[in-house]
């Protein structure tokens, strides 16, 4: 028995706990993978201003403050020309790039320092009596079947977990129980290696190119983090080392860049879907779980620890006087955010893939669009202000 039951110790599970745990509120975090596996996982590395402050206010930010990089722009690059969006100039503001392990590793540790519960390998396979006050998880650790009652479920399981089957699902229409799932796929997927490198640039660079897409990011002077378009259904096999550097130098028009060890790669599919609402009785749904953006505005990790951050202060206010106001109010206090990133992260994603189906016509709209982009003070004002995180949604 605990207080809350959370399911998934990514990014959002990780902090819902740290946070209840400040409020003195007891929970256990369910995770089916290995403390090892989920700390090595490579994922994105773009934290907004909001989501690294909130790491500092919450006591979890050493780390991030001494090893992360703030970046004040980013480079977008097309066409042969090059330019700076100076996000500092433009909004006061800048981001913090820290791999999502870096932020996962962190949580981890200050949570077992402070005695908290996390079951690694211990897979949910259930979640029984939402409707009612006491719901149960039943999960399977070391093989053996269990279940752990608890007051609330927070489902932080990411996109593949089991919360979601609570919902309806995208390929069933959509529709069930007064919720609806809206999903978006793409005709491309991104091709991701992390390199033993240095960073071609101190900025990310976002390049569009006729033949497709590519970003440079980094996580430290010697490792960067490299990303291509590719078509959704290739595979690593016909991406041999060689041709993803002649590529990656090609579309980032970038002869500095230095073939390094590759040590990690892998293809991720894009997609947007947004659950609404993101809640049914006493199971809550937060990041991945509840919504999933295309990589290009680099937001999944953001909204994810925004999620929770709304959720520990409903979850707060009910404990402290049973309250279910915020609770009830938190599916409606993500959505604005929630598709605002949506809204941003497509429209990126638009300016900046080539659609294998495209005609030359969509090519020419937007290398216009980037370079108004990259002329108009209004118009990078919109981009960098939704990359550093719009806080009027
Ligand atoms: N039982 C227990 N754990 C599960 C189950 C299950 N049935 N299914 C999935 N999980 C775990 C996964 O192994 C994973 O560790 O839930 C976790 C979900 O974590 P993330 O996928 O990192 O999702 P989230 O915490 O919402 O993070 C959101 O961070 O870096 C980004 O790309 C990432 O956008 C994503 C964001
Ligand atoms: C990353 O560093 O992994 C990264 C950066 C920006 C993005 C996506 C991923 O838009």
């Amino acid at each position: 028995m605990t207080q809350v039951g959370i399911i998934g110790a990514g990014p959002a599970g990780l902090l819902l706990s740290h946070l209840l745990h400040q409020q003195g509120i007891a929970s256990v975090v369910l995770e089916t993978r290995s403390r090892d596996y989920v700390e090595r996982r490579v994922r994105a590395g773009v934290l907004e201003q909001r989501s690294a402050d909130l790491l500092t206010s919450s006591g979890v930010g050493e780390r991030m403050r001494r090893e992360g990089l703030v970046h004040d722009g980013i480079s977008l690059r097309f066409a042969g020309e090059q330019y700076r969006i100076d996000f500092r100039k433009l909004t006061g503001r800048g981001i913090t790039v820290y791999g999502q392990q870096e932020v996962v590793k962190d949580l981890i540790k200050q949570r077992l320092a402070d005695g908290g519960e996390i079951w690694f390998e211990t897979e949910v396979t259930a979640i029984e009596g939402i409707g009612g006050d006491h719901p149960r998880i039943q999960y399977r650790r070391n093989h053996d079947p269990a279940s752990l009652e608890c007051d609330f479920v927070a489902g932080c399981d990411g996109s593949h977990g089991v919360s979601r089957t609570k919902f309806p699902s995208p390929s069933g229409g959509g529709h069930g129980g007064g919720s609806r799932v809206y999903e978006r796929t793409y005709p491309f997927a991104w091709l991701g290696i992390l390199a033993k490198t240095p960073p071609a640039s101190d900025e990310l660079i976002y390049a569009y190119h006729e033949r497709g897409f590519a970003l440079h990011s980094m996580r430290s002077p010697e490792i960067s983090r490299l990303y291509l378009q590719v078509d959704a259904d290739e595979t690593m096999d016909a991406w041999p080392e060689a041709r993803i550097w002649d590529e990656l130098r090609v579309r980032l028009d970038e002869p500095r860049l230095h073939a390094g060890e590759i040590v990690e790669a892998g293809i991720t599919p894009m997609r947007s879907l947004v659950t609404e609402p993101m809640q049914r009785g006493r199971l809550f749904l937060a990041g991945d779980a509840a919504h999933i953006v295309p990589a290009t505005g680099a937001k999944g990790m953001n909204l994810a620890l925004a999620d929770v951050k709304a959720l520990a202060e409903a979850l707060t206010a009910w404990y402290r006087s049973k309250s279910r106001d915020l609770l009830d109010r938190y599916s409606d206090s993500c959505l604005r955010r929630v598709w605002r990133a949506e809204q941003f992260s497509a429209w990126m994603t638009g300016l900046l893939h080539r659609d294998p189906a495209g005609d030359p016509f969509d090519h020419k709209l937007r290398l216009s669009y980037l370079r108004y982009i990259v002329t108009s003070e209004a118009a990078a004002t919109t981009l960098a202000e939704n990359y550093v995180g719009f806080e009027g949604a």
